[in-house]
């Protein structure tokens, strides 16, 4: 039996979306909703394993599922929910714990980076973060996971996680049926030419929420001013803009900002340069601010009225929760089954 084809992503609630999420993930989410049976997340239970300001945290789970729906999530279509409505996250994240391997959790980059030099003093949480984000995915048994480049990693541990949980209880996933594995091995999305967002004022760094200057992102917040202002003051080199994509080698602020550029008008690169090519950075900015400026602007003020009634951004996580617990449950209680927990 093939796998339904399904599509699982998620934000973490921790401060502004900047324009990286987007690009890298939630304009390639919006367009798979035509095609895949879709299931949007805000991860809240992954903000915690850093310390958040509760009030704080609140406001920005709304806040992202107002962004989800503002960029063009149709609530109606697909499942938006937020991730601890639905126990059976922590659930079967607990099998996963029990799945995985010391030494798989240990080579992962992104707790390296977020722990730093105090390793000792990192929640436990942060470092079993994989396995939540693996039981996310495979909660719903889903096929495609559209991200942008720094989740690549994660999503090899999903499924490595898969494929052990699959060998070790092999006859038990065959007597119930599932001739194919029970989980299925999970395809990265990883599209479009903004899969990694670099930030404005460092094109080595990649654009992030916890970056000290807010000059380095695009907060999906920002106002028309902020927006040109930014774009305006990104760091560039002296060089005019190549013809060609090989010409933007070793140039990565020029490179990052013509992503953009192609990104936010779905043009290619090469179109772009076609265009831009040999003329002034000032030129390219200018055209690059107005561009940014006219497609984030309505997605702002849709934030903003969504804001306005959380009343109705409520009830959308209330609904999607109750649908996504449906699928839950099912997966949850064939899991107890193949393990051997009485249910
Ligand atoms: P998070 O919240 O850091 O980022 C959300 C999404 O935005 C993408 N992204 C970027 N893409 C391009 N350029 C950038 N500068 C940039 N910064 C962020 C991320 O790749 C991501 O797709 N662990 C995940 C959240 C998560 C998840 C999941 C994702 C939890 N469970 C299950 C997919 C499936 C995270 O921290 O993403």
């Amino acid at each position: 039996m093939a796998f339904a084809q399904r599509v699982f992503s998620g934000m973490q609630p921790t401060g502004n979306l900047h324009l990286g999420n987007y690009l890298g993930a939630l304009v390639n989410w919006v367009k798979m909703q035509d095609t895949h049976d879709c299931v949007y997340c805000v991860v809240d239970m992954h903000a915690i394993t850093m310390w958040q300001d509760p009030a704080a945290l609140k406001s920005a789970i709304r806040e992202v599922t107002a962004a989800y729906l503002a960029a063009g999530l149709d609530p109606k279509k697909s499942i938006v929910f937020n991730q601890s409505k639905v126990a059976e996250h922590a659930e079967l994240a607990w099998v996963f714990n029990c799945v995985a391997r010391l030494g798989w959790l240990n080579r992962m980059t992104q707790f390296k980076e977020k722990a730093g030099k105090d390793r000792e003093n990192a929640s436990v949480g942060l470092y079993a973060y994989p396995c939540l984000m693996a039981a996310d995915i495979l909660l719903y048994r889903a096929t495609h996971v559209p991200v942008g480049e720094d989740q690549k990693q994660h999503l090899e541990l999903t499924r490595d996680v898969a494929q052990k949980f699959n060998n070790d209880f092999r006859p038990q996933i065959e007597a119930a049926g599932f001739a194919d594995g029970f989980f299925p091995m999970t395809e990265p999305v990883i599209q479009g030419p903004a899969t990694r967002v670099m930030s404005l004022r460092d094109g080595s760094k990649k654009m992030s929420k916890s970056d000290a200057s807010d000059y380095a992102r695009i907060n999906l917040t920002d106002d028309a001013d902020a927006i040109a202002q930014k774009v305006r003051k990104a760091k560039t080199d002296p060089e005019p803009l190549p013809s060609e994509p090989k010409g933007l080698e070793g140039r990565s602020e020029a490179e990052n900002l013509v992503g953009i550029y192609a990104a936010l008008s779905e043009r290619s690169v090469e179109a772009v340069l076609a265009e831009f090519g040999g003329g002034q950075f000032s030129t390219f900015k200018n055209a690059l601010a107005d561009l940014a400026v006219a497609k984030l602007a309505p997605l702002n003020a849709d934030m903003r009225r969504l804001l306005a009634d959380p009343g109705f951004v409520d009830g959308v996580l209330k609904d999607g929760a109750e649908r996504a617990r449906v699928i839950a449950a099912e997966t949850m209680n064939h899991v107890k089954d193949i393990v051997g927990l009485l249910r």
